[in-house]
């Protein structure tokens, strides 16, 4: 007899590991297939998507090995610390990333155990629909099984899209898979795409010693940030040696004999050519919908290969949803896993809800990047009536004493109502300093309510209370 469940998730990424948790902690039975696109040295799949396997956390573990060495060789002196001989392992730090990796995959794994989560190995799509629930195959290395499910939660994530006539070996010219595991910082690395992996990851090997040229085909770059901001991050990328050419035309990449060379046009029409060891394309993402057999249950991806879901995350088929990557919405991890909840919490009968406009957005450079809200330029082309308060780090005490005092915190406020519309930060620690500004979004505060809370000193949170008193113009430290 086949296999029932109350609800069947479609990925074990952070959306469909979440989503599964979620369902099963609600009383459902569950089950979970996961296609092994990353497999364990067992051959095992190894659950949590790209985000665990090839996204946020690996790319993390390496900004911070690449940041401390950054700080090691270059940043104690200040501090009165003399260093010499300072060298980096890149094999070790290689293999630590790996070992972040294991426990976290492996985690999930006991997630399932610890919930009777039912793990399918097997790539998920759909046969149809029967009066007993929708018919799934489950596709394995041991064959095909065919489950049936009252509901199904599609989260099978995304994947980096490519240029055409340019090839991923993922060895000499890779995407975000093969970028995150070079066993030594190139000479010279060139990177198509200034967005948040080609900024990160470019950050990264140039840390650790790599030219790296960034090209990007915008007159602009960090477009969704806020204006100031991307002001800001230019400057310091360039003081930085990140060199970032703006506005230009990719033509063809060749495999050298020591490397790639990329041949491109400049924001003038003039033709140049890029010669590097390593290439990364990192160009945004499309979503894995192809093999889902979405035509089954009378679905269609959208002319970009989204599937198409409502404010809930349901689709047009009854009891079918679809979260995290493979829907509309920035591609984030925390997305996907709210969108999980969600609709577990839907599928029970609940009401819940997410307002996307208080997700926060963070890049991990040097200084960090988060926002959460609107930004000036949405507010300004709006015609609303708004305010602005804006504080630097550098007039902040223990941003100094950390040796970390670039950028500022912007925040923005309805010019009547004094609501927060906005939060924007450049400098330390800006992914940790964003949680405040969303939970003040969240319920709705006004820059009064975060200027009158008590913060810590000396703490770089301290910032964040000092732009909510500029927006009336009475800062206290400046
Ligand atoms: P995924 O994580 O892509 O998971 C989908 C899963 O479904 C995969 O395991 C796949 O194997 C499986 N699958 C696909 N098709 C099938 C099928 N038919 N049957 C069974 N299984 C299937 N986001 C952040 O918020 N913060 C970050 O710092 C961050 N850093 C990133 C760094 C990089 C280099 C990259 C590439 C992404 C980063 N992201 C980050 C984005 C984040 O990884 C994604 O938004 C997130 O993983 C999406 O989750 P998901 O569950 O929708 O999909
Ligand atoms: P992206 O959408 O952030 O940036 C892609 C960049 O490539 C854009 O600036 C675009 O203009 C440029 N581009 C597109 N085609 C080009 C071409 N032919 N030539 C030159 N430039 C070109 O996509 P990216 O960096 O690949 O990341 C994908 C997604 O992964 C992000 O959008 C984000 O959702 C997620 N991510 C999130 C992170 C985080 O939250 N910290 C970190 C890394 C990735």
């Amino acid at each position: 007899m086949n296999k029932q469940f109350d609800v069947l998730v479609i990925g074990a990424g952070p959306g469909g590991y979440i989503a599964a948790i979620r369902a099963a902690q609600l009383g459902f039975s569950v089950g979970c297939c996961e296609f092994s696109a990353y497999d364990d040295p067992a051959g095992e799949p190894r659950l949590g998507g790209t985000c665990l396997n090839a996204g946020c956390i690996p790319l993390k573990a390496l900004v911070a090995s690449s940041e401390l060495f950054e700080k090691v060789s270059h940043n104690l002196e200040d501090h009165g610390i003399t260093t010499s001989g300072v060298g980096i392992d890149i094999a070790k730090m290689q293999l630590r990333k790996e070992a972040i990796v294991t426990k976290m995959t492996a985690g999930v794994k006991f997630l399932f155990r610890k919930n009777k989560i039912t793990l399918l190995h097997g790539r998920g799509s759909f046969a149809g629909r029967t009066d007993a629930g929708y018919r799934v195959i489950i596709s394995g290395k041991e064959g095909e099984e065919e489950v049936l499910a009252q509901k199904v939660i599609i989260a099978t994530g995304s994947k980096a899209r490519h240029i055409p006539n340019i090839a991923v070996d993922n060895v000499t010219i890779c995407d975000n898979e093969g970028a995150l595991k070079f066993t030594e910082p190139p000479k010279k690395l060139g990177v198509i795409g200034a967005g948040v992996i080609g900024l990160e990851v470019g950050s990264v090997w140039r840390r650790l010693g790599a030219e790296v040229t960034v090209l990007e085909v915008m007159p602009s770059f960090l477009v969704a940030a806020d204006e100031s901001i991307s002001r800001e991050a230019s400057k310091l990328f360039l003081k930085q040696g990140l060199h970032i050419k703006l506005g230009v035309r990719i033509g063809q990449a060749k495999l050298t004999k020591h490397g790639v060379s990329i041949a491109y046009t400049d924001d003038q029409g003039f033709e140049h050519t890029l010669e590097c060891d390593k290439l990364i394309v990192s160009v945004g993402r499309i979503p894995n919908t192809e093999k889902l057999n979405l035509e089954a249950i009378g679905l269609q991806a959208d002319e970009r290969g989204f599937i198409p879901v409502n404010d809930h995350c349901a689709t047009t088929a009854p009891g079918v949803y679809a979260i995290g990557d493979v829907v509309r919405g920035p591609m984030l991890a925390h997305k996907a896993e709210d969108e999980g909840v969600m609709v577990a919490e839907l599928i029970a009968g609940q009401k819940p809800h997410i307002d996307y406009n208080s997700m926060p957005w963070v890049i991990y450079t040097t200084p960090e990047i988060a926002w959460v809200g609107k930004t000036e330029q949405q507010l300004r082309a709006e015609g609303g009536d708004y305010k602005v308060g804006q504080f630097p780090f550098a007039a902040n005490g223990r941003a100094l004493g950390l040796g970390d005092a670039e950028g500022f915190i912007k925040m923005l406020a309805d010019g009547k109502t004094d609501e927060i519309l906005g939060v924007h930060i450049i400098g330390a620690d800006a992914s940790d300093l964003i949680a405040e500004a969303a939970l003040a979004m969240e319920f709705r505060a006004s820059s009064e309510d975060v200027a009158r809370t008590c913060h810590p000193h000396p703490s770089l949170s301290e910032v964040m209370r000092e732009a909510a008193l500029a927006i009336e113009k009475r800062a206290l430290n400046m």
